[in-house]
């Protein structure tokens, strides 16, 4: 650096270093931080005068210039780093945690509305006969996608903006599941026929705004039996839908759809007023969850043979129907950890959910 550095750019340094190692805190960090590199900084003052050196001396002090910029932004940098270290350290070893102390009276946790919501499907289906399953979030790319009909270049997998993961040990890449549908796949496979089961769970969208976030949850169900028929479909969807809402008569459509692992598929619907957001009555209708048979050949790709079993699954968005029933606004919150927000929408732990809430 010494050989082409003139003496006030290295008095410079010496001083900005000096200055530096004597800052104990951010904001005198910060005092140097402007001093030197800010609007009206002593280094950006020199770069400014460059055009005023004489032509045949400029490219070497621009050079220096330079150098010393580069010199003085990283030893700003590193200092900054140093600096933030030690606070941490210094609020580690001042802030102690003591998991011996009481509990403070008035102040239990509260069940988050999505798990909320979970369990009350789980208690709904589970008087239907369902059991609960589960899967991986980062699932092959076959489970999420091929066994249920979408290949490869299928328009479908287009509207599911997919977060892609690289594979392990350069193995194959896997996806984060784009819906809760993997499930079915998994448990075609591994259980035998009759099955009936609903799969709560998270699922992942590359999709980011007041409604949606890249991380959300669904709930995905399955019924496979001989003889299942759409009746089979709607009086179970109509039932659950009533049962969740606590409204009897809640009114219900079924629409038809396109699902490539369903065949014919159905959106459903229910009634609600879209100017006062009040459920059941209105003459308005909100779609809620996507449904339809099984198609026959996702059956097949799961070992099972469609000429004796058939079957319905169904799968709908934890956070819209959560929100929808307690009337929550803002989709946001839900991830935010807010301790206001949870006082108000979250449920008390030692209310557990009872069916005749429910069914
Ligand atoms: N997996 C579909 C989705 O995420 C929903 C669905 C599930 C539709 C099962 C039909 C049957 O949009």
């Amino acid at each position: 650096m010494r050989d082409i550095m003139t003496d006030d750019l290295l008095t410079l340094k010496t001083e900005t270093d000096a200055a530096l190692a004597g800052a104990t805190d951010l904001r005198a960090w910060d005092a140097i931080r402007v001093a030197v590199l800010g609007k009206n900084g002593s280094l950006t003052g020199l770069l400014k005068e460059l055009g005023k050196a004489p032509p045949d001396q400029r490219r070497e002090r621009g050079a220096a210039l330079n150098q010393l910029k580069d010199a003085l932004s990283t030893a700003i940098e590193g200092r900054r780093t140093a600096l933030e270290n030690a606070a941490m350290d210094a609020r580690l070893a001042a802030e102690r945690l003591d998991p011996s102390l009481p509990p403070r009276p008035g102040r239990t946790g509260l069940i988050h509305p999505i798990s909320r919501t979970m369990d009350e499907m789980a208690a709904i289906f589970g008087a239907m006969g369902f059991s609960v399953a589960e899967g991986p979030d980062a699932e092959g790319d076959w489970y999420n996608f091929g066994a249920l009909n979408i290949p490869a270049h299928h328009p479908a997998r287009a509207d599911h903006d997919t977060f892609y993961l690289p594979g392990e040990n350069g193995g194959t890449p896997r996806v984060l599941r784009t819906h809760t549908s993997p499930v079915q796949t998994r448990t075609m496979l591994t259980q035998e026929p009759p099955l009936r089961i609903i799969a709560p769970g998270r699922t992942y969208r590359a999709d980011h705004d007041a409604t949606h976030s890249p991380m959300f949850h669904q709930c995905e169900g399955l019924v496979i039996d001989r003889n299942i028929t759409l009746g089979h479909l709607k009086g179970c969807l109509t039932d659950f839908l009533r049962a969740f809402f606590g409204i009897g008569s809640l009114p219900v459509r079924f629409r038809s759809s396109y699902f490539p692992f369903t065949e014919p598929s159905m959106e459903v619907d229910i009634g609600w007023n879209r100017k006062t957001g009040e459920l059941g009555a209105g003459g308005d209708w909100l779609e809620i969850l996507g449904s339809g048979m099984v198609h026959p050949r996702v059956l097949a790709n799961c070992g099972i043979d469609p000429r004796e079993w058939q079957g319905f699954a169904f799968g709908m968005g934890v956070e819209r129907v959560t929100m929808l029933k307690h009337g929550i606004p803002d989709l946001r919150p839900f991830y935010e950890s807010d301790i206001r927000w949870l006082r108000h929408y979250g449920f008390n732990p030692l209310a557990p959910v009872t069916l005749h809430e429910g069914i």
